[in-house]
């Protein structure tokens, strides 16, 4: 062989090598090698390629950023037009094409469908020739699109050649381009911290990227894809079945999103709808509501199109998460440690199937760079359980003489002076429990479910309780003279049934694990994890309380930096704080708290009636088994991860509920904390 074929074959071997890990990494998500080895074998082909310019082939890894700004977009005609889909928002529309469907193919029987994410991004026609990319388009207006080879080709799950041999002579695939929410969420902060406009949500985002003429600024932004059919296909024999043909596309290499499923009749659409629905928020990517596609192609081709739409296929769209409507006035809440917060009192409005009369505004910095006022027009955004939000003001509709809110000098529920110290964004209320508000959240908190998970103690019995002065701290809630059925049935939709109801969940809730007691004292900063490392270190409150003396004592605890450290010292140093905890947790107090030390046998506290969610792969047991002995010990085993869930057990590639979890605040435990808890409790 000569020195140039051979060094042709190990150009190709590169690439081949090249082509394989960005398949790995962009498609299936499961790399085989480390950044670091990648990178060594994408210099070596580089320096090769540099040596040698004349051996450099478009379907190069090194290509996929090549050449010069564009001067504009070209156009491409597609042969198959781009179809849109028609929509349904309601069960009876869906029903009703499900009937259409029948009625067109005369027959009676549930019909088998693909189903799959709306995805909420821009579509995209790729067109492979000889088993190499040759042209990208646009929808445009479904039958000439714009050429976007040139950042098409920058997304690394796009491949610029396909796997394996029996692939179309030529092949057409459809998809859509998005930019997950993560890299969405980076990528704005970004252009915040470097002065620049942030894009209004990741579909913009997307659709931007791939509108540029310079292919570098695509590059950089972190787009994916999943593809979700096909155009022109030829020099292969199809599959049968939409399903089937999405699996030949994964074959040949393409991302194909991992939550499409094959459903049966129109029931199956709406079980797989709701799924969805549920799994929505937790997807690391957005979708706007699913599509059913009817599988089969032969009844496809009965059913044919009408206008822009196929007749066998259908978007049901989730209820908009967006509305517009007025602010009446502009308010401050005070919470638990005395943060104020401005809220937003709304016109109400109906977002995603719920009404919505306030939205935060997070913080003073929010306020002012939204500059929201009372009489805007403002866009109102609910994502999920979240509280709704103020998206931005329509600053076209602002009335004439609006002025700007601000901070008052005074807490609005107490009076005592509001302070915030230069250069932090939260503003506090100095009156401490003095404060009513303070002390209405501080119980709230204390009751609340992840704390002495006292059912049926509500935000608005608490608000009784605390106005008529029945209950100022959380130890009255055990003191029979103020706490009793007579006191609670004087309450406004208490009635005596519901008050006995709540003295047995007061009593039910006087047995707590010391973990769950130092949350719900609401020490500043202490969370659920952080209560428990205290718990697990000191074992009882005594030794804590000694140990908070000196608060450098209590860094040794893992999570307890100085900033905690002081605010569990501050909390303790704090004379009704003691009396407090006194009454609750003292000799003959009115709590029996759970050790943590394991040594007693009442310690299943831990898991009794606990969620968990297990995600991942674990290295010592199976999920299944790892769900098996939650179990056992009373807790429960949950698929997916919400509000409710206790513990996100994660393993090794844990995937979208990692982040589900982080986001809401779930604690998270490791294998090796996971083990740790089974082997305590066992
Ligand atoms: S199929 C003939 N499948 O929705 C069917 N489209 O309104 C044509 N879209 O332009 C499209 N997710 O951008 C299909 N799983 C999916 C989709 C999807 C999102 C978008 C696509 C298309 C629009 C149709």
């Amino acid at each position: 062989m000569s020195a140039t074929a051979d060094l042709a074959a190990k150009l190709e071997q590169l690439r081949a090598a090249i082509g394989h890990h960005d398949y790995r990494y962009y498609v299936l998500d499961d790399p085989e090698i480390s950044d670091a080895e990648y990178d060594r074998l994408f210099r070596e082909l580089v320096d090769l390629e540099s040596a040698n310019p004349e051996l450099i082939t478009p379907d190069s890894p090194t290509q996929r950023v090549g050449g010069a700004p564009h001067a504009g977009f070209a156009t491409v005609e597609h042969v198959i037009p781009m179809l849109s889909l028609d929509n349904v928002f309601t069960l009876d529309e869906l029903h009703d094409f499900g009937r259409r469907l029948n009625a067109r193919l005369d027959q009676d029987h549930s019909i088998t469908f693909s189903a799959e994410p709306k995805l909420d991004g821009m579509a995209i026609s790729i067109r492979y020739e000889a088993g190499l990319l040759a042209v990208a388009a646009t929808r445009g207006d479904g039958r000439t699109g714009e050429d976007v080879t040139h950042n098409v080709r920058t997304i690394g799950a796009v491949p610029l050649r396909l796997i394996g041999k029996d692939f179309p002579d030529i092949l057409e695939v459809r998809g859509e381009v998005f930019m997950p929410r993560a890299g969405f969420a980076e990528l704005n902060q970004r252009a915040i911290e470097n002065g620049e406009k942030a894009f209004a949500n990741p579909r913009n985002a997307a659709a931007g990227s791939l509108r540029q003429l310079d292919p570098k600024v695509a590059a950089s932004r972190p787009l994916s894809i999943f593809v979700y059919g096909t155009g022109i296909v030829t020099g292969v024999k199809l599959p049968d079945r939409h399903s089937q043909m999405l699996l030949q596309l994964a074959e040949w290499g393409f991302r194909i999103c991992p939550e499409t499923s094959v459903v049966t009749g129109i029931d199956g659409c709406i079980e797989y709808y709701e799924r969805l629905r549920t799994l929505r928020e937790a997807l690391p990517y957005e979708i706007d509501g699913v599509v059913y596609k009817v599988d089969d192609y032969a009844l496809q081709a009965k059913l044919g199109f009408v206008a822009r739409a196929p007749r066998w296929a259908i978007a049901h769209k989730f209820p908009a998460q967006e509305q517009l409507t007025t602010v009446r006035a502009i308010d401050w809440q005070v919470g638990r440690t005395g943060a104020i917060t401005p809220v937003a009192r709304l016109e109400p409005v109906a977002v995603g199937g719920v009404v919505v009369a306030n939205a935060t505004l997070h913080n003073l910095d929010e306020l002012e760079r939204k500059d929201v006022r009372v009489g805007d027009t403002v866009s109102i955004r609910r994502a999920g359980d979240v509280i709704p939000e103020v998206v931005n003001v329509l600053l076209d509709q602002r009335p004439p003489g609006t002025v700007a809110a601000h901070l008052p000098d005074n807490c609005p529920v107490c009076g005592s002076a509001v302070s915030r110290p230069e250069g932090e964004a939260i503003a506090r209320c100095s009156g401490g429990l003095y404060c009513m508000a303070q002390r209405k959240e501080s119980l709230k908190h204390f009751v609340s479910r992840r704390a002495l998970d006292i059912e049926g103690l509500g935000s608005k019995l608490i608000d009784q309780l605390v106005d008529k002065e029945i209950v100022r701290t959380p130890a009255d809630l055990f003191d029979s003279s103020r706490v009793n059925v007579a006191s609670l049935a004087s309450l406004e939709r208490m009635a005596a049934k519901s008050a006995e109801k709540l003295i047995h969940a007061i009593e039910r809730s006087r047995s707590v694990s010391l973990g769950r007691f130092l949350y719900a004292i609401g020490i500043r900063e202490v969370g659920e994890a952080t209560a428990q490392n205290l718990a697990d270190y000191f074992g009882n409150l005594a030794a804590l309380r000694d140990a908070a003396i000196d608060p450098s004592a209590l860094q040794v605890v893992p999570d307890v930096g100085p900033v905690v450290a002081q605010h569990i010292a501050t909390f303790f140093g704090q004379r009704h704080n003691c009396e407090v905890l006194d009454r609750l947790a003292g000799s003959g107090g009115a709590l029996q708290i759970i050790e943590s030390d394991g040594r007693r046998s009442d310690v299943s506290a831990d898991f009794l009636g606990k969620i968990f969610v297990v995600t991942g792969t674990l290295s010592s047991l199976s999920r299944d088994q790892a769900k098996d002995e939650i179990r056992r010990r009373g807790g429960k085993a949950a698929g997916s991860v919400s509000r409710q869930t206790d513990y996100l057990v994660c393993g090794d590639n844990p995937g979208s509920k990692l982040e589900k979890a982080e986001q809401l605040g779930v604690t998270v435990l490791d294998e090796a904390a996971f083990t740790a808890l089974l082997r305590r409790q066992a």
